[in-house]
């Protein structure tokens, strides 16, 4: 899989670096909103499950669903449904940046399993699949040094940002409803 100079040396310390990245505020809006936020932009609806730092499919998931959250909470305040937090919007791109970094490392041959929406091509063209996640690493990095500082900007990192994720998954989630 991909080397990332900057990627932590185990991705049990990447998550739990996590929750830090996020301020508070951006905690609680994700946890009041988030299952709204990321049904309204089209992606898997929030789930409770804790994580399980030991088990490569359960941290993917969560990893996704703090991406899904994030992006939720900068929906609403593009949707002026919320006020315009730089605090909050430079914690939700830190952790979609966070969470690219450790993501190509999360799927080991035969973890699909019938929890898992990841798709086979993640496997057969394991290629693609590591140009995709390099190119999120490079447009959430780009979004974070960004910095946005009103909500224009932040609807620009959300441009930078937002196109990866259905890329992404066209080719390489395959969803179980
Ligand atoms: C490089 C590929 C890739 C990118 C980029 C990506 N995703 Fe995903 N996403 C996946 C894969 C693969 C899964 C399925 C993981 C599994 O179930 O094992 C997934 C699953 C999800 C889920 C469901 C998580 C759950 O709880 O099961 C959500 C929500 C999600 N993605 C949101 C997003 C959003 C929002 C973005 C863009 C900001 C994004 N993703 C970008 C590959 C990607």
């Amino acid at each position: 899989m991909l080397g990332f100079r900057n990627a932590p040396k185990d991705v049990a310390d990447l998550y739990r670096e996590i929750p830090k990245l996020m301020p508070r505020k951006l905690s609680l809006t994700a946890a009041a909103f988030g299952a709204a936020c990321v049904a309204a932009i089209g992606v898997a609806s929030a789930t409770e499950v804790e994580p399980k730092l030991d088990d490569k499919v359960s941290l993917r998931k969560e990893m996704m669903h703090l991406t899904g959250a994030s992006m939720g909470v900068m929906a609403r305040i593009a949707k002026g449904e919320a006020e315009f937090d730089a605090g909050a919007v430079q914690g939700a791109l830190r952790t979609m940046h966070a969470v690219s970094l450790g993501f190509a490392d999360q799927f080991p041959e035969g973890s699909e399993t019938a929890e898992s929406e990841a798709g086979p091509k993640i496997w057969s063209d394991a290629a693609g699949f590591e140009a995709a996640v390099a190119k999120f690493i490079a447009d959430t990095g780009a979004a974070v040094k960004l910095a946005p500082a009103d909500a224009e900007g932040m609807k620009q990192a959300m441009g930078m940002v937002g196109a990866n994720c259905k890329a992404c998954h066209t080719d390489y989630r395959v969803k179980k409803d």
